[in-house]
């Protein structure tokens, strides 16, 4: 594994919240973590939204010394994804963050829900490479230089006619490198993810290019990669199906025998998941059945026992019973 060879565990709003990230993480192959978007409207943020959103803050105890420790329990670092297009409120919320901790802050250029691109964030802000200068430009000038600033679009809005153009932008703006889901706004997320698109944007660009989009195993990451050119890959909805899929392509890197996790381990993933929600005082109950049987929806193209429990789980309402009907199904 070379230096900038690394995987990162998509920001996905919903679903890699501070639960999904310490139990990912805890399998293995990680190299990174970015936070579901943080909203940014005009004002600044007290800390405990900061906290309510990335609970695993923790102020560094020496900045300058690079001391961060706002990181996974297995000691993944995760970066604070904002979402927003007001220049200065984007700044002092990233200034803020990094003072409570944030080991670095990630912009959303691909958000492509019609609630946030009205009010011009996320995928919208791709018609406008200009504004994603500025953006960035502000949130760089705003944060200490050994923080890395980050960003993450789509090709495009509704084409990839400005994909090169808002790359260089963010390049220009002074970002660390830049994730790409390989798909414009119009695509939504339907297959496939113009992988090819992203290698001339790697070769233009001195900064690193993460490759994203529709890498759900072991045998699209290479495609991924070869197609691409890019060393880095950002993982998403393939880390919720095949939870092990960083650790299965950090042993296929390393030309190691893989074996995917059996669902017994995935059963204990989601009583893990169970634990982590009930010993939390702030975690209302009835969010808790739901998040499990989210999950296991997820699970069911890998794991035919996940579609067996499926629909018995869909109308059970209480956490307890949920997580027994799962743990049976390991019988
Ligand atoms: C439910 C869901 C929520 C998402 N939330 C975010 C988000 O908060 N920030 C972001 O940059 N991308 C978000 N995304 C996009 C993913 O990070 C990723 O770019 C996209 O799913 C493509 O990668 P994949 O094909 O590997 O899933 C979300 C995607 C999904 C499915």
């Amino acid at each position: 594994m070379t230096e900038s060879e690394k995987l990162i565990l998509a920001p996905m709003d919903g679903l890699t919240d501070t639960y999904a990230r310490e139990l990912l993480t805890a399998i293995g192959g990680y190299d990174l973590c970015v936070t579901e978007f943080l909203r940014v409207t005009d004002s600044l943020f007290p800390a405990r939204v900061f906290y309510r959103h990335f609970p695993e803050l923790k102020p560094a105890l020496n900045h300058e010394a690079h001391h961060c420790i706002s990181r996974t329990k297995s000691g993944t670092p995760i970066f604070l994804q904002l979402l927003g297009s007001d220049n200065n409120a984007m700044a002092e919320n990233a200034a803020k963050a990094v003072l409570l901790g944030a080991e670095g802050i990630d912009l959303n250029f691909g958000c492509p829900a019609k609630t946030v691109n009205r009010k011009d964030g996320g995928a919208s802000l791709l018609k406008y490479p200009e504004r994603i200068y500025q953006l960035l430009d502000s949130v760089r000038q705003a944060v200490p230089k050994h923080i890395p600033v980050t960003a993450k679009m789509r090709l495009g809005y509704d084409d990839q006619a400005l994909a090169h153009d808002n790359a260089m932008a963010i390049q220009d703006a002074g970002a660390d490198w830049v994730t790409i889901h390989a798909r414009t706004k119009k695509d939504g997320y339907r297959p496939p993810a113009y992988w090819d698109t992203l290698l001339p944007i790697s070769e233009l660009l001195n900064i690193p290019v993460i490759a994203n989009g529709e890498v759900w195993s072991v045998e699209d990451y290479f495609n991924c990669r070869e197609r691409s050119a890019c060393k880095s890959v950002m993982l998403g909805r393939g880390a919720m199906v095949t939870p092990d899929l960083a650790r299965q392509i950090k042993y296929a890197l390393a030309k190691e025998p893989i074996k995917p996790l059996e669902w017994g381990s995935v059963c204990s993933l989601l009583e893990r998941l169970y634990q982590l929600m009930i010993s939390n005082p702030d975690l209302h109950d009835k969010y808790v059945a739901p998040r499990l049987k989210l999950w296991v929806k997820w699970l069911m193209p890998n794991y035919t026992q996940a579609e067996e429990i499926f629909n018995s789980l869909k109308r059970i309402k209480d956490p307890y019973q949920a997580i027994q009907l799962i743990k049976m199904s390991d019988k």
